[in-house]
């Protein structure tokens, strides 16, 4: 069959990681039998320089066809980041209803981690982010001046909201390991956490089966560094989901392995996969970006279109380069290129 891809590679590495995920997901679906017709869209900053939007008025109807959608990244000096967010990305989530942003991580091999002698494949979670409420919201505004100037910024939770994710991530836990530990703050956030919290209590109850656990976001993130082998599916709001999920990335490898996506569960909009990571203008144009995060990324993709075994096969060609560990970019002590190890991962894609 074939499948519409829509592909944003956005600003700064995001284009070099995106050559790089496509030409290993090419190799994959001709391994596996089907076919993506992709469709490139220059949406980005340097677009807002030209014209003065991320993307056109009508972008969210352009892109509303495709099966899915691969995002390199988007942001860059110039351009406040706000902007680069508001413009595109929020917009793009919102009105696709991809209101859960998954994201999975596992300790690879031949990573840099903090967590000295545990061993590649231990140690596995997923952050299962709310994407569409929360703490990242437009109301509120800055008042008064001089010493007496101040800023309000109000979180908004629905029971929808609340329930569909947490509900997503029991369902997920399900199929995993059976454990779900909830973010919360409900000692210092006296309204929209404990709102939160009752909401999991409620759904928990529905899941006898599955251990369910709430834990203070800053305890969380110690016990994520100290001992992350007790913590498989987390469920958090927008904030604290964005938070930890950089947090798990960095204790598992680095934000160079790191996938997500944004994710229409019922599909009836296309749903968004890109890197954790950004456009990293630091080391953007010289060609060192770890392509890894973009190219799980394309295989959450093709597990979201339902080839299953095509994703299997990016994940255990990654895994293969990185064992090796010949091919590895400069965040990985080495010394390739982001296309030299792109290129190792897809031709080390095969059907098993
Ligand atoms: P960043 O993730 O771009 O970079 C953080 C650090 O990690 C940098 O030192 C960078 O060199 C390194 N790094 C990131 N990805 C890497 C990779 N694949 N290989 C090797 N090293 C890597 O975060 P930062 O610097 O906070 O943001 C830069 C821009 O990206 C901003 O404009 C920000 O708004 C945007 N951004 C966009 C996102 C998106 O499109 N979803 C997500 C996060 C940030
Ligand atoms: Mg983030």
């Amino acid at each position: 069959s074939d499948y519409r891809i829509a592909s944003i590679p956005g600003d700064g590495i995001g284009v070099d990681v995106q050559i790089e995920a496509r030409k290993v997901l090419e190799r994959a679906a001709e391994l596996h039998g089907f076919v993506l017709q992709w469709t490139e869209f220059d949406w980005s900053c340097e677009r807002f320089a030209q014209t003065g939007t991320m993307m056109p008025d009508d972008g969210v109807q352009l892109l509303a066809g495709f099966d899915q959608i691969l995002l390199g990244a988007v942001g860059f000096p110039g351009v406040p980041d706000h902007v680069s967010l508001w413009g595109l990305l929020i917009p793009l989530r919102r009105a696709f209803s991809q209101y859960v942003n998954l994201r999975p991580v596992r300790l690879l091999p031949g990573t840099n981690t903090v967590l000295a002698g545990r061993t590649a494949g231990e140690l596995e979670m997923v952050i299962v982010r709310e994407n569409s409420e929360g703490e990242y919201s437009r109301i509120g505004g800055r008042h008064g001046t001089g010493a007496g100037e101040f800023a309000l910024q109000e979180s908004v939770f629905t029971r929808t909201g609340v329930e569909r994710i947490v509900r997503y991530a029991f369902e997920l836990a399900k199929t995993r390991t059976g454990r779900v530990v909830s973010a919360t703050k409900s000692n210092g956030i006296i309204h929209t956490m404990p709102f939160w919290d009752e909401i999991f209590a409620e759904i928990a109850a529905e899941y006898p089966d599955v251990h369910s656990e709430q834990c203070h976001i800053d305890a969380l993130a110690a016990r994520m560094v100290q001992q992350p082998e007790r913590i498989d599916v987390v469920v958090a709001s927008n904030l604290f989901g964005d938070i930890l999920s950089d947090l798990a990335a960095a204790v598992t490898g680095g934000l160079g392995m790191a996938p997500s996506g944004n994710i229409n569960p019922e599909s009836t909009h296309p749903s968004m996969f890109e890197a954790v990571h950004g456009s990293a203008p630091d080391i953007a144009g010289q060609g060192i970006a770890n392509p890894v995060a973009q190219i799980l990324a394309g295989a959450m993709l093709l597990d979201h279109l339902g080839e299953r075994a095509a994703a299997g096969s990016v994940s255990a060609a990654v895994e293969t380069v990185l064992a090796a560990g010949e091919v590895a970019t400069p965040d990985l002590g080495g010394k390739s290129t982001t296309a030299e190890l792109g290129t190792a991962v897809a031709e080390a894609v095969k059907i098993s």
